[in-house]
């Protein structure tokens, strides 16, 4: 165990990092946009030559449409029964995290899905697809302008580098596809500064929301990860760690309506230690 007093001091920097939004020393701190410094990309370029259109056709897809239903039965799920994921489905479930509906100005932001801060969606959205119709295992990229995907590699041995990027959470090596959500910080630094990373995170929990409810409503299961090895996710999708790096990620597969015994196992230690 750390020192007790370092301990301390880290959650204090901690808590210090939350606040430092609503009250700073660093009123003077100017951002590039004050100082009229060019703009970064709204979005990462394609990384291959290798992009192709999702299909955009959602009103063909089954979905609950009770919405009261879809959220009262949003839940993490960690039991998957291996059924393959369609590719419509996938493309509803980018569309519903990243999705660009509009851009706002010539080419000042763009206008998702789901709100961030300033409209900066500092994200880029990858994939471990083990099981979706139609589309070869491995590692993909989305492109959200295009409302496209890109295939980047094919990946050894997937369900062990799926469990191994999760921290050896090994159900999540049954999922159909996983997501992984990189932080691009230059564009959030660009307008918000030393306040961008309190920023995003706030964003984070925006995109992962609309996964979990796109999950519910397309009667898919999902569990949101943080607890994730960054260096191994970033070599997955050889991202450089400074100017991006993995930030969330999220298994979806398939689920039944019997599971739920199967699920309770994760939380027996709670019966178990009399919590
Ligand atoms: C930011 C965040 C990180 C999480 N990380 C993990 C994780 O690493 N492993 C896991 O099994 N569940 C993880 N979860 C899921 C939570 O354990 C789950 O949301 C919580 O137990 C409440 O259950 P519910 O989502 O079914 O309501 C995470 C959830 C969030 C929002």
């Amino acid at each position: 165990m750390l020192d007790p007093e370092i301990q301390k001091k880290l959650i204090e920097e901690g808590r210090d990092f939350l606040k430092s939004f609503a009250s700073t020393p660093y009123d003077d701190f100017e951002s590039d946009q004050r100082l009229n410094l060019p703009q970064p990309p709204l979005v990462k370029a394609p990384m291959t030559e290798r992009a192709f259109a999702l299909p955009g056709n959602f009103e063909n897809l089954w979905m609950k449409d009770d919405f009261i239903e879809i959220v009262t039965e949003r839940k993490s799920s960690r039991v998957y029964t291996q059924l393959p994921i369609s590719l419509l489905q996938l493309s509803f479930m980018l569309w519903a995290t990243q999705g660009i509906k509009d851009i706002r100005g010539k080419s000042y932001a763009t206008l998702r899905t789901v709100p961030s801060g300033g409209a900066r969606h500092a994200f880029e959205t990858y994939l471990l697809v083990q099981d979706v119709e139609g589309l070869p295992p491995g590692a993909y990229h989305y492109l959200p302008l295009g409302h496209e995907l890109e295939f980047l590699q094919p990946v050894e041995d997937l369900p062990a580098a799926i469990s191994d990027s999760l921290f050896g959470q090994s159900w999540a090596a049954k999922a159909g596809v996983i997501f992984y959500w990189s932080f691009v910080p230059y564009r959030a630094e660009w307008r918000y500064g030393i306040w961008a990373h309190r920023v995003v995170l706030i964003d984070a929990g925006h995109m992962a929301q609309n996964l979990y409810l796109a999950c519910s409503a397309l009667g898919l299961g999902a569990c949101a990860v943080a607890a994730f090895d960054m260096e191994f996710c970033d070599h997955i999708f050889g991202l450089d760690g400074e100017e991006e790096f993995t930030l969330y990620t999220c298994p979806v597969g398939t689920i039944s309506a019997d599971d739920k015994k199967q699920e309770k196992s994760f939380y027996q230690f709670v019966e178990d230690e009399g919590l």
